[in-house]
């Protein structure tokens, strides 16, 4: 079964569906219960296995919770996508420890807790799938995002770590790294800003395939390096961006 936080909404609601198309039992990890709940209903209707569970990846209660609820009633995990995320674009001397701690909860610490709940699990069975989803921000930087950078440059090294602790083990783990995706949190972002089209449009420009990243370009990806014919890539980071990012 694949579990994914953040399911509910943006990039990891397209993970979810495509992970369902493939064959996957899905279980929608998300801060947004009624969401993740309308989704899998969505799913099952389609034929699917798919459930929702209350998922606050910030709050380690939360986590233990969830895990508990999926080992009791859903079944083990052997693919564990972290895309919960969150940002605010700010310039870094604006920003306060508040601000860091959150952004670090949501994009760094979040996916430690659930990787560290899963994984014991996929080395016991001697197969697992590890995709946390990262940022081009992590491999270029990003003017405004600098603790998120930070923050999902830390995901990236991590993922390349455990990659390496657990290579013996039958468990994959890499890094998905989006540009600029047409989601709720980018509209968020530009909205914040004084002229979101123009940043909009700003970001549509700089992509040298000239339009926003999609929901399904990042899932077809994450899809691919959860699959069984993946099973000899590890570490990796992989930009999902129309060219934008080439490192
Ligand atoms: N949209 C982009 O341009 C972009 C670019 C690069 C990377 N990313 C990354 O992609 C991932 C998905 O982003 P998105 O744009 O789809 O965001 P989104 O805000 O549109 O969707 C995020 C989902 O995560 C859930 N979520 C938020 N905080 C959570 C928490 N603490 N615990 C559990 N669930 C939580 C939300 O309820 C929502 O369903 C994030 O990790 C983000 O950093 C996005």
């Amino acid at each position: 079964m694949a579990l994914v936080s953040g399911g509910a909404g943006g990039i990891g609601q397209e993970i979810v569906r495509a992970l369902a198309a493939d064959g996957r039992s899905v279980v929608i990890g998300d801060l947004c219960l009624d969401a993740a709940e309308a989704l899998a209903g969505e799913l099952r209707a389609q034929g699917a296995a798919a459930s929702a569970v209350a998922l606050d990846v910030t709050d380690p209660d939360s986590v233990t919770a969830a895990m508990q609820r999926i080992d009791a009633e859903l079944g083990s995990v052997s693919v564990l996508v972290n895309s919960a995320g969150w940002d605010l674009l700010m310039p870094f001397l604006d920003s306060d420890e508040g601000f860091w701690q959150r952004v670090l909860e949501v994009n760094f610490l979040g996916a430690l807790r659930l990787t560290h709940a899963t994984l014991p699990g996929m080395i016991e069975r001697g197969w697992g799938r590890i995709v946390n989803v990262a940022s081009d921000a992590a491999r270029v930087g990003s003017s405004g995002e600098a603790v998120y950078a930070g923050a999902k440059g830390a995901l990236v090294s991590f993922t390349k770590s455990l990659a390496r602790e657990v290579a013996r083990r039958g468990v994959t783990a890499n890094a998905v790294c989006p540009g600029p995706t047409d989601t709720p949190l980018l509209g968020a972002l530009a909205q914040a800003t004084p002229d979101a089209a123009k940043l909009i449009a700003s970001l549509e420009r700089a992509v040298p395939m000239r339009r926003l990243g999609r929901g399904e370009d990042v899932a077809a990806a994450v899809c691919f390096l959860a699959s069984e014919q993946a099973g000899y890539i590890t570490g990796q980071t992989l930009s999902v961006s129309g060219g934008l990012t080439m490192a």
